[in-house]
Order: structure tokens, then sequence, then C-alpha cells
């Protein structure tokens, strides 16, 4: 079995992580971490988890060696201790944005400062299977994705790769967010009275996801909006494109099968009629699952590209589950078969 351990395991990412790694067969969960509440059961702040684990939380100083240390901090928290979790960890897997980007000129441009540990961004893969399948098996440090810019490199993903996409326009993806995006730490936009119902612009323009949308699409011309909407869990991109003059719909059919096919955890939501036939996030809710699909105005070539997530699976610890099961040699779908709820 392998030990794995999780840092800041009281927030949402860390909870997911729990609740999948509890269940994965090949997995002992050693240690839990947090600050706030060591001693207490987990279930105090996962309380789905109730019954299913007695393990309690631990300080991070109490941590000892594991063969996988994932950690799930704020932002700038794995990258300012990195040798310390690399002699606590034989491999890790960290959630935050500190190790996505490669190069740390686009670090300091996205995020406002120099990275505190530049040397180690190379040495990680970014943590998206479908993009970097290869490189993750058998590698030790992998960084974990932006929800929103995993729902925008997802649902651009068949364009990219069949080279569908007209160079000279622009890619706009506006993405809608539900709230544990932000999450465990209340603030005053999270209080429920200013938070429930909103349809709010979030981040209009540069938000830094787009720095992973850049690197990971190799598209130059690419822009985010993110807008946060009325839901707990959910990401869901629409993306507007242009293809290529002469671009039909069989075209997109060849391409979206072409990405999708072998794909374990991608699927194609395409149909002509119903109400589910477009990607939409609320049947996603816990699954690793992230829905893809389009819809072509053949005489203006404007490509509408969609894709639905949940931001805690497929944009965090589902992702991260699906790696470690890549870097140890495991059945990449292990220990992520929950196909969501119906009706939700
Ligand atoms: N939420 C998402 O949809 C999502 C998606 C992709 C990636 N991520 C990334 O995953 C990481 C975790 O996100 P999250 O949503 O799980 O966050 P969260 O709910 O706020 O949890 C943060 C965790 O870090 C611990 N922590 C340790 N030092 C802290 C400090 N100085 N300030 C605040 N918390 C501290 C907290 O535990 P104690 O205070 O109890 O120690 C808590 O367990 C973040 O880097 C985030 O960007 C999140």
């Amino acid at each position: 079995m392998l030990s794995v351990s999780i840092v800041g395991a009281s927030g949402y990412v860390g909870g997911e992580l729990l609740r999948l790694l509890l269940d994965h067969p090949q997995v002992t969960v050693r240690q839990a971490t947090s600050e706030r509440l060591a001693g207490q059961y987990i279930h105090s702040t996962h309380p789905n988890l109730r019954g299913r684990s007695d393990l309690r939380y631990v300080v991070q100083s109490e941590l000892v060696p594991c063969d996988l240390l994932i950690l799930a901090l704020p932002h700038g928290a794995a990258a300012r201790r990195i040798e310390h979790w690399a002699a606590l960890g034989a491999r890790i897997i960290d959630c935050s944005a500190d190790f996505r980007l490669s190069s740390p000129d686009d670090f300091r441009r996205w995020y406002g400062e120099d990275h505190p540990a530049p040397s180690w961004l190379g040495r990680f893969v970014y943590g998206l299977p479908e993009l970097h399948r290869e490189s993750l098996r058998d590698s030790r440090y992998v960084s974990g994705v932006g929800c929103n810019a995993t729902a925008v490199n997802l649902a651009l993903l068949p364009l990219v790769r069949a080279g569908l996409l007209d160079p000279n326009r622009s890619t706009i993806a506006e993405v809608k967010v539900g709230s544990s995006e932000a999450g465990a730490s209340p603030s005053d936009g999270s209080h429920h009275a200013e938070r429930s119902g909103v349809v709010r612009s979030f981040a209009p323009v540069g938000h830094r996801h787009t720095a992973e949308v850049i690197q990971e699409s190799h598209l130059s011309d690419v822009h985010l909006s993110i807008t946060s909407v009325e839901m707990v869990r959910g990401a869901l991109a629409t993306c507007h494109a242009f293809v290529h003059p002469g671009t039909n719909e069989r075209d997109l059919w060849k391409a979206y099968r072409a990405v999708t096919a072998d794909e374990p955890f991608l699927r194609l939501v395409h149909d002509r009629s119903g109400s589910h036939r477009h990607p939409e996030p609320k049947i996603l809710a816990g699954s690793n699952y992230a829905d893809i699909g389009w819809a072509l105005d053949e005489t203006t070539g404007r490509v509408v590209a969609l894709c639905a997530i949940d931001n805690l699976m497929k944009g965090a610890a589902g992702s991260a589950v699906q790696c470690l099961n890549l870097m140890c040699g495991f059945n990449e779908r292990m220990g992520l078969g929950f196909a969501g709820l119906h009706p939700v």
C-alpha cells in the first residue's frame, strides 16, 4: 500500500482528497494536517466522512515521511518550504498554483512576485493527464491544475489538437463558477446574503489561470473572464472562437471523437435534443468527469466550445488522484469511479 499524507486536509480540496483516498484500494492515508483543528476527527470538518475513518488531524510539525505527500495549502505555502516538503514525501503533488507555470518570468507577471524556488519549477509536471500522461508516469513532482484553466483547456483541446482554430481570431473564454472555488475560509463576499443568487463578474480580465491556458494550449490570443454564479460546486467554460473558413460539423465530430476516444474521464456531450444536450456542471458534482461539447455556426465559422467540470474534482482533487495513479503505476481510474448524481 502507498502511504499518503495530506497537508491542508481541512480545506475543501483536502476534504475531497480524503474522500477519494480513504476508498482507494492501493492507498493508506497516513496523516492529515490542520493547524487549527489538530486532535479533532476529520469528520469535524468533512461530515460526509463520519464513520469512514478514525483519523484525527495533526499539525504540520508532526508529519512523518511518507511515499507521497499531497499539499492542499493556500498560495505560496508549498513553494516557500519546498525543500522541507521534499524531505517528507518521496513524491509530491501540490494542488496550489505554486508550480503550475514552468517559467519564472510568467510567474512574476501573473502572480506579481518572484517565485520563491524558481529552480524547482522545471521539476514539476503540469498535472492534467489529458495533456501530459506520459510525463506523469513515474514522475516525482506534479503540480495540481487551476480549475478554471482546466475547464478552458479541455474545452479547447479538440480544436487545438486538430488545428481547427483560425489563428487570426481571438479566443474568449467565459467561465461560470461555484462558491467552493474560493475555499473554506469565509470572506465578506462569501457571506450567504452577499453570495446567494449572484451572477457576479469576479475577474472580467486578468485572471491568473489565463497563464495556464496560454502555457498549456499554446494559444497566445486567448482571454478569460470569470463569473461567480449560484452553485456550490462546478465550473462551465463557454469558449467563443472561430474556426478556419469551410470547417463543418463533421470536422468537429472527428476532432472531438479523436480526443475523447481513449480518455477515461473525458466525455463527449453533443446531442441534437433533450435538456442535457450540452455539458453542464450540475450532474458532475463529486465525479471526475469533464464533459465537453460544442456548437458551430457554419455560416460565420463561430464555434462555442464547452466544458463542464466539478472544480473540486477534475479541477483539483480528482485530477490529483488521477495523477497519483499514473505516478505510481496504478490503473488511472482507480478510486475515481463515482458517476455523479442525478437528480441532484
Ligand atoms: N477550491 C478549488 O476549487 C480549487 C481548485 C483547484 C486548486 N485549488 C487550490 O488548492 C489549494 C487548497 O484550496 P482549498 O479550496 O481547499 O482551500 P481552503 O478550503 O481554504 O483550505 C486551505 C487549507 O490550508 C490550510 N492552511 C494552512 N496554512 C494556512 C494559512 N496560512 N492560511 C489559510 N489556510 C491554511 C487550512 O487548514 P488549517 O487552517 O485548518 O490548518 C486548510 O486546510 C489552494 O492552493 C487552491 O488554489 C483549489
